[in-house]
């Protein structure tokens, strides 16, 4: 179904779930604003969707710079109209061993995943309270559901996400805003082609932006993609500590040259 009258904007639109979900919802009628730091990645995006017959316009954006978010939110209003539909996606992943424990690692990550994010809600809040209306959806992990080794700094901003959008879902529905929390599992984005070990349940981004645009046009909470792995980690968060640990133990991996 055509969306021709609606308006989009999604952050960390330069690559990965971000830009194939831009591609997507373009492709399907909707006005689509994209932010990312890489203007020309998003020029480039622009350049594709157009080629599809796509409305895609580029706002380049450092969400971690709160005056920059709220000009840029201002911007896009009052170039494309309304936002209907915001998706809040920046984010990165950076492991964090043990061994090479650093306050800076974690701050970047709490920065951009979390306060990003924030700064976002921040200015979309307001507008989206004051007309009644708006839909947020804010992307955190299925690795905030529970602590995972080597990704103490990543899971802990996206636990905070988590805790966050379910405080903010309950206050926002009697304004009638719709606030959604998207975990995903693996999926094969330029972010999990750093990562080095076996990825259970890898998606293909096209498949993972499909099924979180489906979310969108739904009213549940949580939009959760691949189930079966979703579910596998939502068994792990319930789990008593002393079977938790134990399997998240198998998931340790050591330095090169350090005993296991
Ligand atoms: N891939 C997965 O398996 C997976 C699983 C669970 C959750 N997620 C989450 O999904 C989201 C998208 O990840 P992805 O896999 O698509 O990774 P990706 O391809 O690396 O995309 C990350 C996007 O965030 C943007 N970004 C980074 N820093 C930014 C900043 N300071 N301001 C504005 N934009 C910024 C990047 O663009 P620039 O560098 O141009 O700014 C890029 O467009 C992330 O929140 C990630 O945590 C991914």
């Amino acid at each position: 179904m055509s969306e021709a009258t609606k308006c989009a904007w999604i952050t960390g639109a330069s690559s990965g779930l971000g830009r194939e979900l831009a591609l997507q919802m373009a492709r399907d009628g909707w006005s689509v604003a994209v932010s990312a730091r890489s203007a020309e990645k998003l020029d480039s995006l622009v350049a594709e969707a157009a080629g599809a017959g796509g409305r895609v316009a580029a706002y380049p954006l450092d969400v971690t710079d709160a005056d920059a978010v709220g000009r840029t939110v201002a911007r896009i209003e009052s170039e494309l109209g309304s936002i209907d539909q915001a998706v809040l996606n920046a984010g990165t992943h950076q492991p964090t061993p043990v061994h090479e424990f650093k306050a800076s690692d974690f701050r970047k990550l709490v920065d951009l995943n979390l306060m990003g994010t924030i700064n976002c809600l921040e200015r979309l809040i307001g507008r989206f309270r004051e007309r009644r209306a708006g839909r947020i959806a804010v992307v955190a992990s299925v690795a905030g559901y529970t602590g995972l080794p080597q990704a103490s700094a990543y899971g802990l901003t996206k636990a905070g996400l988590i805790n966050l959008c379910e405080a903010l879902r309950v206050e926002l529905k009697p304004d009638g805003v719709t606030l959604q929390l998207v975990n995903p599992g693996f999926v094969r984005t330029p972010l999990t082609d750093r990562n080095d070990f076996p990825m259970p349940f890898l998606m293909e981004v096209e498949d993972a932006a499909r099924a979180l645009y489906r979310g969108l046009s739904r009213n549940s909470f949580e939009i959760t993609f691949p189930r079966r792995f979703t579910w596998m980690m939502k068994l792990l968060r319930i789990l008593p500590y002393s079977l938790k640990l134990a399997v998240t133990a198998r998931m340790l991996r050591r330095p090169e040259g350090q005993a296991t």
